[in-house]
């Protein structure tokens, strides 16, 4: 079965059919995030606190992200992988954005990137039309974006603004004028309902959301949080499985069986000897 193609996103987009996408940061995690049916895997920067072990998004840099989504590319067959572009690794000149964009694609094998974009966002929207000139899909991301914690104070709701405020106003044009330089689908963040549904209608690529009600064409959530990796849970995400106390029990077992002689019996060993323990 071949990948799954921008285009066959968009023909599903059209159809009506939901969207599903997860984050996944390594080829094991991918291939069962694929098993289960997901359209596209991000290798999100949420690698950084949910894989890397920093407490932001900020730390992870290009070779991490670029051999996370190799990993993830090795571990799939259908799904459409993205690269997330990381803190840092574009906005400083175009050429160097470009360079950092195209390893997604020539190294990992990734089908397209996800960029953040502030609300306005002109030098962004230049750097888009600039990847999708060269043939490098674009996945946008609006609403709230983690990486820019250190000017808003943290990665919080920026309020509840509500369908009709400026808030709303400046999304809407940010996702338009992201549309018209030829991103092929927009990720929203922690946005009230109706501001996510102004967007959606607003465009005419796939929205898809992460706390952001059930108005998008498609939801995505971080992997951890759907299996029940980590202690935080958020209102945001649903938890799908408590892999964390599954994990833990059984390298509790593990550790008491090898303490009392249990692992390994004769049926792990080679050649197995007359052993009288
Ligand atoms: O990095 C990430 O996982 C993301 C999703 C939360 C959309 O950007």
């Amino acid at each position: 079965m071949s990948r799954t193609t921008i285009r066959s996103i968009h023909s599903r987009y059209e159809e009506g059919v939901p969207l599903a996408m997860l984050t996944a940061y390594d080829a094991t995690f991918a291939r069962l995030v694929e098993r289960g049916g997901v359209d596209m895997i991000l290798v999100g920067d949420s690698a950084g606190d949910n894989q890397l072990g920093y407490d932001s998004t900020i730390p992870v840099t290009m070779d991490q992200a670029v051999s996370n989504t190799a990993a993830v590319v090795r571990g799939t067959e259908q799904a459409l992988v993205i690269g997330d572009m990381p803190f840092g690794s574009y906005g400083a000149s175009i050429e160097r954005s470009v360079e950092n964009a195209t390893r997604f694609l020539k190294e990992a094998g990734a089908g397209g990137v996800k960029l953040e974009t502030a609300p306005g966002g002109e030098r962004t929207v230049e750097l888009v039309e600039r990847l999708t000139e060269i043939g490098i899909p674009v996945q946008g991301h609006i609403g709230l974006t983690p990486q820019r914690r250190h000017e808003l104070g943290g990665a919080v709701v920026q309020g509840r603004a509500g369908p009709a405020s400026e808030y709303a106003d400046r999304l809407v044009q940010t996702a338009s004028r992201l549309v018209e330089a030829g991103v092929f689908s927009l990720v929203i963040e922690a946005t009230t309902e109706g501001v996510a549904k102004r967007v959606s209608e607003a465009v005419d690529v796939p929205t898809i959301g992460i706390g952001a009600g059930r108005v998008t064409d498609g939801q995505v959530l971080v992997v951890n949080d759907v299996l029940g990796l980590g202690e935080q849970e958020y209102s945001l995400a649903k938890r799908y499985a408590d892999l964390d106390s599954i994990v833990e029990t059984a390298v509790a077992e593990f550790v008491s069986d090898v303490r009392q002689g249990r692992f390994p019996d004769a049926t792990n060993a080679y050649d197995p000897i007359d052993a009288d323990r």
